[in-house]
């Protein structure tokens, strides 16, 4: 006869894990949140294992390999990478603690807030992730959402959301453009929305919504409504005033003008945002999605305590944190100016090859990718492997109406940032010469 475990309620079972987990340390988990003392003496913590943090990105103790120019992942510096091979330790240690509770705080500067109500979260997972954090926890079934429609992942924004049962309205924009303001004021005196989901940039059209503005407009006209931020392709290549412009959350990932390796899920919420969380009538309609969930998770290891709710990458929260040591060491402005200039470089560049852009008003035109028209006479299948074989990597497309006509290329992070790789000039050589070898002549 099989032998049947003696049933043990959660909090019973958790502490006999958390003593399994790190015995001489008592581990946080959701149901203990409130147990342990605010303050623990660090300098008796173990210390990290030691990094260089270089600002060459000269890519040294990289094997050569392709330059990747698609609008994420990109390029790693050689430092970020290099974290990643940190002998192994464990998630609920104090070493790693510490530098979770630093990678969270930093991610408040990158992310310009200085509100102890905002919370930032990061967690094993994709940008995907961050769509079903806002799904699962911000939004309850039946309630209604307004999704600004700029492309592919705006779409899938919204199809996101209506699995976990909102009810969405798509404002959608003709291809290469987006929403304006007067049609979004309308939806929003026409119907309330418990949130309003915008794409900063568009990574299927290289469209750049306007955030400040957008903000200002939902809080004169629906001031409840949520503001929800899908920053993937935005955040750390374009400027996001998390308090200034009053987001209620912003969701972004590790592999794009972060700069590190993919497979986190990195999200600011709003104390509006944790409120709306909190006085949810259902609860959150996920289990490894649920904001209840992570989020004493994510206090504790800002205040330096373990805790455990699934466990985290150690490796990747290593590069997270010396990515955004790199990011925060210099004023974000200068980030952002490097990646506006590389991107107007760009952006002439293709004007002068006498190619248009599928974002085609200069203001909505992101700064970290750009999204190019092919000439008719060249084909997706002939010039990208032909780019592929000068050492540069772009992406094909991939908004449904345009797919085969135009081709991504991105500009983020170390390639723009490190002008001694002269990876943006190498590339736009590259397309110079490949369109010509396709047999394209500028008329
Ligand atoms: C704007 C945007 N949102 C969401 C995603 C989804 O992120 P992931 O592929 O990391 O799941 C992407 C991916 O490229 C994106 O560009």
């Amino acid at each position: 006869m099989p032998r049947r475990a003696a049933p043990v309620n959660p909090p019973a079972r958790l502490s006999l894990i958390s003593r399994h987990l790190a015995p001489d340390y008592p581990i946080n988990t959701p149901y203990t949140v409130e147990r342990l003392p605010d303050t623990i003496d660090t300098s008796l913590l173990p210390k990290t294992q030691t990094r260089k943090l270089s600002n060459s990105a000269n890519m040294s103790s990289q094997p050569e390999h392709p330059t990747l120019l698609i609008p994420g992942p990109i390029e790693f510096d050689d430092a970020v990478l290099n974290s990643m091979s940190h002998y192994s330790e464990s998630h609920v240690g104090p070493a790693f603690v510490a530098t979770f509770g630093e990678t969270l705080s930093m991610l408040r500067t990158l992310f310009q807030t200085s509100d102890p109500a905002a919370q930032p979260f990061v967690l094993s997972g994709s940008g995907t992730l961050g769509w079903d954090l806002v799904a699962a926890n911000l939004v309850e079934p039946g309630e209604k959402v307004l999704v600004l429609g700029t492309g592919y992942f705006s779409d899938n924004f919204a199809e996101c959301l209506r699995v976990y049962g909102a009810d969405v309205t798509e404002l959608r924009a003709p291809v290469g453009s987006r929403p304006q303001l007067p049609e979004i004021e309308q939806a929003l005196s026409a119907n309330k929305y418990k949130m309003i989901t915008v794409t900063h940039v568009d990574t299927s059209t290289g469209v750049l919504s306007e955030l400040e503005k957008l903000s200002a407009l939902v809080h004169k006209v629906s001031p409840e409504t949520l503001i929800i931020v899908d920053g993937v392709c935005s955040v750390a290549c374009e400027e996001i005033a998390f308090d200034a412009w009053k987001l209620d959350g912003v969701v972004t990932a590790s592999q794009k003008a972060i700069g590190c390796p993919a497979g986190l899920s990195i999200s600011m919420f709003s104390g509006r945002a944790i409120k709306a969380l909190q006085s949810r009538k259902v609860p959150p309609t996920s289990y490894f999605a649920s904001m209840n969930n992570w989020l004493p998770i994510m206090k504790n290891y800002e205040n330096k305590k373990p805790s455990y709710f699934a466990t985290p990458s150690p490796q990747l929260v290593h590069a997270l944190h010396t990515a955004l040591t790199q990011i925060t060491s210099q004023p974000l402005a200068v980030r952002f100016a490097k990646h506006r200039e590389a991107s107007d470089r760009i952006k002439q560049a293709v004007a002068d090859l006498g190619l248009k852009q599928v974002a085609a008003n200069p203001d909505d035109q992101a700064h970290g990718m750009t999204a190019i028209y092919l000439p008719e006479t060249v084909k997706q299948a002939d010039i990208l492997p032909n780019l592929a074989k000068k050492g540069v990597v772009f992406a094909g497309g991939i908004h449904k109406e345009i797919a085969t006509k135009y081709i991504r290329f991105g500009h983020m992070g170390v390639s723009v940032l490190d002008p001694k790789r002269g990876d943006v000039d190498r590339a736009v050589k590259a397309l110079q010469d490949g369109l010509t070898e396709c047999g394209y002549q500028k008329v």
